[in-house]
């Protein structure tokens, strides 16, 4: 039996089937991933394979046989309700790093709300491992990430006014799972 998506080995598979075509965001999810299994001692030992599969199926909504809107939190997160992905699975892709926002400047704010945001260091984390990787897989810090997204994106291009809104948003995700993170004993 295929290792469920909401596993690290299942979700890996899945991606390796879809993003690899796509050269620097194939570079970029694997560096999420590895991020996110840095950071899982954000998150209860109980959710650190699901942080981890979210992370290698953050992006996989970029893939071209998987476009449907061309938003592509909720393409993704859609495919994977195809396949009978757990819940929580489908909400953390549909949800990440700030998709509301760019639902809001896309006027699909009420597909996205079909899928209810858990707000928990597991979406923290997943924001975190996403905001600080550079879109070829580089090592950010949170500043200059957004300062990389806000240039790579024309003034007011959705991404651009988007990303500008949900910076305050990320920025506390990511405060918190630092914090998190340097709470722990060593
Ligand atoms: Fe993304």
């Amino acid at each position: 039996m295929p290792s469920s998506l909401d596993t690290p080995q299942g979700a890996a598979r899945l991606a390796e089937s879809l993003l690899p075509p796509l050269g620097n965001r194939w570079l970029h999810t694997q560096a999420v991933a590895a991020r996110a299994r840095a950071a899982s001692t954000a998150v209860s030992e109980e959710d650190r394979d699901l942080l981890v599969a979210a992370a290698w199926l953050h992006d996989i909504g970029y893939a071209p046989e998987l476009r449907a809107t061309g938003f592509h939190p909720l393409d993704g997160a859609r495919h994977l309700e195809t396949l009978g992905a757990p819940s929580r699975l489908v909400r953390l892709v549909a949800h990440h790093s700030g998709a509301v926002y760019e639902a809001e400047q896309r006027g699909l704010s009420a597909e996205l709300a079909v899928y209810e945001r858990e707000d928990s260091p597991v979406l923290d984390a997943l924001i975190y491992s996403d905001m600080t990787t550079g879109p070829a897989g580089q090592s950010f810090d949170f500043d200059g990430r957004i300062d990389e997204i806000l240039e790579r994106y024309e003034p007011g291009s959705e991404v651009h006014t988007a990303i500008s809104k949900a910076r305050p948003y990320l920025s506390a995700a990511v405060e918190r799972t630092r914090a998190r993170l340097s709470d722990q004993p060593m």
